[in-house]
């Protein structure tokens, strides 16, 4: 029904080109970012930018929200209650639609030629501009037109790619919402609607930081019950503004403060063509045409009435929209298809089933068994800082010797296995490094995502191996899942992990 024969074709080449440095994966997820492109996407954006070797990156679209709005040039007012305008504006904090071509697209292409040196999977800087696509900007909410932005989404809804297609909304998700609406206006009173709402149900996962707009509520939530929307909002605790109380770059454990720091970001993330448009408190950096990005300058973000207190010099602004992508990266715990799965983007718990939602738990235990709030993001902050922070020098290295390169971890014949109650499993790790570097490996149980309730013993050995006894206790279909984490010995070490989830025979 929807065959597209050219786009095959493309698959099909590109599969053949075997890559020199290629990092070892399965799956490319397939996503779309769509951004309203306040300080912290921009800044969210670079980071992005590092992890597109990993990723299928089918649009990158300006959007629309409460924040950021284009106005429609014609001077045509527009106002809604509660929002940081309290008179009707013509646009408002708009940051234009140039940035991501201009700016971070032109950085990226500078250091292109040393990323693929360390990983020939990065798109050209070409292959990216060709996706970036104006969507729907004019008002807040605004899903009444078709833009290219929502006719690309559509168009990747519709066609015969299988695979999930993640949509990521840093903004509003107005955007998306107008792909959707309009292949409803097309199809909604043909013979195959049910069949094909499904399939698209099926096919979509809307990624959101956050409800930046009314369209999630009063659009998608109501007429696509069924697709699955994940809210990564408390995720801004790790990654996003702190500003309550001025706690800002305290983030997590005190043990993972240092990635928060003016002198880790300064010297480690804000360098080099790209990696020095990433923002940071006091940076001297200001976004044009948003008035109220005051952040750079300590005379304007230190006035009476700004909402954020200032911290120091170059410490953790905000990123706050990786939350969306972080459930993508490839670090070997990545499930995005099931949410109740942890990693890098934190463990969800279903919200609603209809609509569906999902919502990032509160708190997880640590190691010695307490209860930390946000503890299912800031886990893996020390991890996901130094991957960013290798990356960074990635776009600064000529040769591939010169960066440090992630560990292969597996566990043998891992995935799931199966056990009875007082039985002890032996699990043994396959490990390498493509540096060489001397990897520490550990074994853990992550007692959340499993059903049986109770703390489990893992022994590792120093052949890499472990063994866990399963309890005595435990019940039949009840599940254990324990992670392998291996850490190299490199400059930014860097961590990847594999799991099994044992069932209870
Ligand atoms: C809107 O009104 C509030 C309360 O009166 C005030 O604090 C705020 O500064 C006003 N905002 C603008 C943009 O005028
Ligand atoms: C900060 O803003 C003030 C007020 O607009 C301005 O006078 C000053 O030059 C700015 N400082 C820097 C370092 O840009
Ligand atoms: C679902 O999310 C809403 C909005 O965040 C929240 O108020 C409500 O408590 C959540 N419900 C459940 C069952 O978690
Ligand atoms: C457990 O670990 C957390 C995080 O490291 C720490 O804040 C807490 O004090 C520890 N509790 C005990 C009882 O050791
Ligand atoms: C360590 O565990 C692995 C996997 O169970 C096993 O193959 C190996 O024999 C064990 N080594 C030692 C020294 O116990």
């Amino acid at each position: 029904m929807f065959f597209s024969i050219p786009r095959l074709l493309t698959v099909a080449l590109l599969a053949s080109v075997i890559p020199a440095h290629a990092i070892g994966r399965t799956e490319r997820f397939r996503t779309v970012v769509t951004t309203d492109m306040e300080q912290d996407d921009l800044t969210s954006l670079v980071r992005y930018f590092f992890y597109t070797n990993e990723l299928d990156t089918e649009g990158i679209i300006y959007t629309s929200s409460k924040y950021h709005w284009a106005g429609d040039g014609k001077g045509t007012k527009f106002f809604l209650p509660n929002r940081e305008y309290n008179t009707s504006q013509t646009s408002w904090r708009w940051t234009g639609t140039r940035t991501i071509e201009d700016i971070l697209l032109k950085a990226y292409a500078e250091i292109y030629p040393n990323l693929r040196v360390h990983d020939s999977a990065y798109p050209t800087p070409k292959d990216l501009l060709s996706k970036v696509k104006i969507g729907n900007v004019v008002f807040e909410g605004e899903m009444d037109q078709n833009t290219d932005g929502s006719n690309l989404i559509r168009s990747l809804l519709l066609d015969n790619d299988r695979r999930t297609l993640y949509l990521q909304a840093w903004g509003g998700t107005n955007t998306i919402a107008r792909a959707l609406k309009s292949i409803s206006d097309q199809y909604s009173h043909t013979a195959q609607w049910s069949h094909l709402q499904a399939s698209i149900s099926h096919k979509a996962v809307i990624l959101a930081s956050g409800f930046q707009d009314e369209t999630y509520a009063s659009y998608i939530a109501t007429n696509w019950p069924d697709l699955r929307v994940e809210d990564f909002s408390t995720a801004y605790s790790t990654w996003g503004f702190n500003c309550n109380g001025g706690q800002g770059n305290v983030r997590g454990l005190p043990g993972q403060h240092e990635f928060f720091t003016g002198a880790w970001i300064k010297a480690n993330i804000q360098i080099g063509p790209l990696g020095r448009l990433y923002r940071s408190w006091l940076d001297g950096q200001h976004t044009p045409g948003d008035q109220l990005d005051v952040f750079g300058n300590y005379t304007l973000a230190s006035a009476p009435g700004t909402w954020c207190k200032p911290l120091g010099p170059y410490d953790f602004l905000s990123e706050g929209d990786n939350v969306a992508f972080n459930p993508l990266l490839t670090t070997g715990l990545q499930d995005p298809s099931n949410p109740t799965l942890g990693g890098w983007g934190g463990r969800s718990k279903l919200n609603s089933s209809k609509p569906e939602l999902w919502q990032l738990v509160a708190s997880e235990k640590t190691a010695n068994g307490s209860e930390v709030k946000d503890w299912t993001t800031n886990r893996w902050v020390e991890a996901a800082s130094n991957d960013f922070a290798a990356r960074m020098q990635w776009g600064l290295t000529e040769r591939y010797g010169e960066g440090n390169h992630a560990p292969e971890v597996r566990i043998v014949g891992g995935g799931r296995k199966a056990a009875r109650a007082g039985e002890t499993v032996k699990l043994a790790a396959r490990v390498s490094d493509p540096d060489r570097d001397a990897v520490t490996v550990s074994w853990w149980q992550y007692p959340e995502e499993g059903t049986y309730p109770g703390e489990i013993a893992v022994t590792s050995n120093k052949s890499n191996g472990a063994s866990v006894k399963v309890p005595a206790d435990s019940k039949s279909g009840q599940t254990i899942s324990v992670i392998l984490q291996g850490t190299d010995d490199g400059e930014f070490p860097l961590t990847r992990y594999d799991r099994v989830i044992i069932t209870v025979k």
